[in-house]
């Protein structure tokens, strides 16, 4: 039985991305292996979060995690924080993380220049604290999207230095899992690459229909392709690229077909059927999420279990590396 462990930052609701980047193939993972599930409160702190809508995102995606169909039983659904033993794992790690490496890492480029007043040691260490996330459980497998793969790839760099260092196999090789070959990135409707919530272009799975229909009504075209077999925009590819995932293959072959044959006029049809195809994704997640976001009982039962249970692998984790470090109690 393999090891999943699958994360995501509370920084507001979850959209499509979130849901085909991590979270696809979920319901069928959870019944073949050892599953881990967590909300990464601390990571969502290098922003500096009103410490009012933490404990409400927290919340949100917790419900919307279950609303998902994770189930409490078979897979350990947990919240970062309750786990102390990530602390420390991750001060250990840090130890062995070099500056150089870290200051290179695209994400950290990419904040620090966005936020230039707020370049925080924990943004620094972002990708240490995601290693000690995914080794606290000596993971296999990591769902992912396509941004998090340097993230992994530093993951597998500090599983083998660890080993290396202490002459040990201890850590095993995590790798990144989609459900295709490639890791998947969901693009936004606005024409950007990425669909993401600090872009401002989500289609969240709390969207009413309506809301859905309009995004992708307003989602970016053109006048359609100007001859046969000629390549499609970025922006035009980005719409192929959430049918694929939403639709059937038929449906993806026929808007396809129209596109290659240098038809135009059909943007209309086919926006039309993407919206439907995405509602029929979303609506049954949508209609349990108020349902499980009210029931505190319900949730405060799941985050005690699942923290008792992530403790339970996480400290014994943590034994171990203890122990091959060279720490010994008196
Ligand atoms: P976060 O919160 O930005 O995103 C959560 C997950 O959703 C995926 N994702 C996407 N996948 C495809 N297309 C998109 N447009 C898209 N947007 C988001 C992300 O790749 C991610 O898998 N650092 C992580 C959280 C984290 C984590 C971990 C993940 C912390 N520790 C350990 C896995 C293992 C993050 O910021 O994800």
């Amino acid at each position: 039985m393999k090891t999943v462990l699958s994360g995501i930052r509370p920084t507001g609701n979850l959209h499509l991305g979130n849901y085909y980047g991590a979270m696809v193939n979920f319901l069928k993972m959870q019944e073949e292996n050892k599953c881990f599930f967590f909300i990464a409160d601390w990571h969502s702190l290098t922003t500096h979060p009103d410490p009012k809508m933490l404990h409400v995102n927290v919340r949100n995606v917790l419900s919307e995690y279950l609303a998902c169909g994770l189930d409490p039983e078979k897979a350990t659904i947990y919240i970062q924080s309750d786990v102390p033993e990530i602390a420390e794992l991750y001060l250990l790690l840090n130890m062995h993380a070099y500056l150089g490496e870290l200051e290179k890492t695209v994400s950290f480029k990419e904040k620090a220049r966005q936020n230039p007043d707020n370049v925080n040691a924990g943004l620094l260490t972002y990708p240490v604290l995601m290693a000690t996330d995914i080794l606290i459980h000596n993971a296999d497998y990591v769902p992912v999207g396509k941004d998090q793969e340097q993230h992994l790839e530093m993951t597998r760099n500090y599983a083998n230095r660890f080993n290396y260092k202490y002459g040990t196999d201890y850590f095993k090789q995590p790798t990144a899992y989609n459900f295709d070959q490639e890791l998947i990135k969901i693009p936004g409707l606005d024409g950007s690459g990425k669909m993401g919530k600090s872009e401002g272009n989500c289609i969240y799975l709390i969207d009413e229909p309506k809301e859905i229909e309009k995004k992708v009504k307003r989602a970016l075209t053109d006048n359609g392709p100007e001859g046969a077999n000629t390549p499609k925009p970025d922006y035009i590819e980005n719409l192929f690229t959430i049918l694929k995932v939403v639709s059937t293959p038929d449906v993806v072959a026929y808007y396809d077909n129209l596109w290659n044959s240098g038809a135009t006029k059909w943007y209309g049809n086919m926006k039309k059927q993407l919206a439907e195809d995405i509602i029929k994704v979303t609506s049954p997640i949508r209609e349990r999420i108020n349902d499980i976001k009210n029931d505190a009982a319900y949730l405060h039962k799941v985050a005690k279990e699942g923290a008792e249970k992530a403790r339970e692998s996480a400290g014994k984790t943590l034994q171990d590396v203890r122990e091959i470090m060279g720490f010994k109690s008196f």
